[in-house]
């Protein structure tokens, strides 16, 4: 079942040969003042997907340690060297808050939310990414290899081709990229697509995500394009698909321990020991989708579908950009939903609804998936969640459903999963009432597959994947 060792060696062996220097707006921990020591690991999908692999290997880390004006970041986590780049809170405010997170996150996420676009947000997104390529260019080691992150950087490959001529430079894009349409509102629209292109290897989650980045960069820079390759003034520069994988071994071994076991059983007596038990897990964000299942969840009980005395809903919902436009709106609308399904289906000895607006340890996170009969995954848009692949790597004993939205990039990979339109309220509770109330026969052939390929698929191959294709371009 577990994905070939040699993949994961061949990634070691990867990141020996040259000097690695990772550059994402977070460092892999980040402060807290409720954590053993000060400091936790930093939220999202990008930290989980990276941190497990370049751990112990050498690397050094380049990124902000989420204080303002800078703070006293140990000078290594795990093996790997943190280099900590300070903002200042305007640049908080400006630079994450107003371009990352008020234009870019709304953008790349289709418009869900409309996207602000400001002058001083943008002369922000410069300075703090000069920064950046600044601190890389200065710890890169001769001929290093320097893999840039996601959205919040996009300028800094170019920057950082300009000061270092001998580093090679990838990029990755961890969120979708949009459409034509919507990626020309952007003002700034050629500065970025030039800030990417100084990389030697751009990449994408999807096919379609690298797609449009290509025909943006014909359109607005001329570039030439032959298959992957795109001609930059002469440089070639491959624009690829790296699906980003978990450390599934690492879930196996955390699902498959008995504390673990214990303490899923454990839940499931804490909430009642219903017959079926629904799960979210999510940062508290409005590209998620999680009022859609509240109100497809509150319709199912309205018609008698799901039966409130043997069903409960598990939200965990993590605290995330507070102050960023969009979220404290959809806070509040997510825990108005919650506590009217309570008020109306709830119980003395239950509510029907437990939702959680609280982080959660690792170790607890994969006791809620063995203990969860169904999962819920439903984004309007993703570039890739590995929630879902999580949850799937939990289940050892091949049962469990997962439902999972088709706007995903997981649904690319993950096709044996129950997929759904969270734009469609009827379908979404159809899937829910199937894997409430259905067999249970195709479903663990269906796990089976799932299981096998968040294995193969997982972050060591996605990290060998990306480096081999930068030791090509070399
Ligand atoms: C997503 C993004 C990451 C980001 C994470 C957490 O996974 O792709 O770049 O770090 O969310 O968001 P935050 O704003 O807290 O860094």
């Amino acid at each position: 079942m577990s994905g070939p060792a040699p993949k994961s060696l061949r990634a070691e062996r990867e990141l020996r040969q040259h000097d690695l220097v990772v550059v994402a707006n977070r460092l892999p921990i980040m402060q807290s003042p409720d954590a053993p020591g000060g400091w936790e690991r930093s939220p999202g999908g990008l930290v989980a997907s990276l941190d497990s692999v370049v751990t112990a290997m050498g690397t050094t880390w380049v990124g902000w340690s989420g204080a303002a004006d800078g703070s006293s970041v140990p000078t290594s986590y795990g093996g790997v060297r943190l280099h900590e780049v300070s903002l200042s809170s305007d640049e908080i405010d400006q630079f994450y808050g107003g371009f990352s997170n008020g234009s870019l996150w709304p953008l790349y996420h289709d418009a869900i939310f409309v996207p602000q676009f400001d002058k001083r947000w943008w002369n922000a997104y410069v300075a703090v990414n000069q920064r950046f390529a600044e601190a890389a260019a200065k710890v890169a080691p001769n001929g290093a290899t320097v893999w840039v992150h996601d959205y919040q950087l996009q300028l800094v490959p170019q920057m950082l081709r300009r000061l270092r001529h001998d580093v090679r430079i990838g990029f990755f894009l961890h969120i979708p990229f949009p459409a034509q349409e919507l990626f020309l509102r952007l003002p700034w629209r050629s500065e970025i697509t030039e800030g990417l292109l100084g990389a030697d290897v751009v990449g994408f989650q999807t096919k379609v995500g690298a797609q449009n980045f290509r025909q943006v960069a014909r359109r607005l820079l001329h570039s030439r394009s032959e298959g992957k390759m795109l001609d930059v003034g002469g440089r070639p520069v491959l624009v690829d698909t790296f699906p980003v994988g978990i450390d599934a071994k690492r879930v196996q071994r955390v699902a498959s321990d008995p504390a673990t076991i214990a303490r899923a059983a454990a839940i499931r007596e804490e909430l009642g020991n219903p017959r079926t038990v629904l799960l979210g897990v999510d940062r508290l964000d409005y590209t998620k989708g999680i009022e859609v299942r509240l109100m497809a969840f509150r319709e199912l009980l309205e018609e008698g579908r799901i039966d409130a005395a043997d069903t409960v809903f598990v939200q965990i919902a993590q605290p995330s950009r507070d102050d960023v436009p969009g979220y404290s709106e959809i806070r509040t609308q997510v825990e108005q939903m919650a506590g009217s399904i309570n008020g109306d289906f709830g119980r003395m000895n239950g509510a029907v609804v437990r939702y959680l607006h609280q982080g959660q340890a690792f170790e607890e996170l994969v006791a809620l998936y063995r203990a969860a009969d169904v999962m819920l995954v439903t984004p309007f848009r993703d570039g890739m969640n590995l929630v879902a692949k999580e949850y799937v790597a939990s289940r050892l004993d091949h049962t469990g459903v997962l439902i999972l939205s088709e706007f995903t990039g997981a649904a690319h990979q993950l096709t044996e999963a129950v997929q759904v339109n969270p734009y469609d309220v009827d379908g979404l509770k159809q899937a829910i009432d199937d894997a409430v109330n259905g067999e249970d026969g195709a479903r663990t052939k269906a796990m089976a597959l799932l299981i096998r390929k968040v294995h193969r698929y997982d972050s060591a191959h996605w990290v060998t994947e990306f480096l081999e294709a930068m030791e090509h371009s070399r």
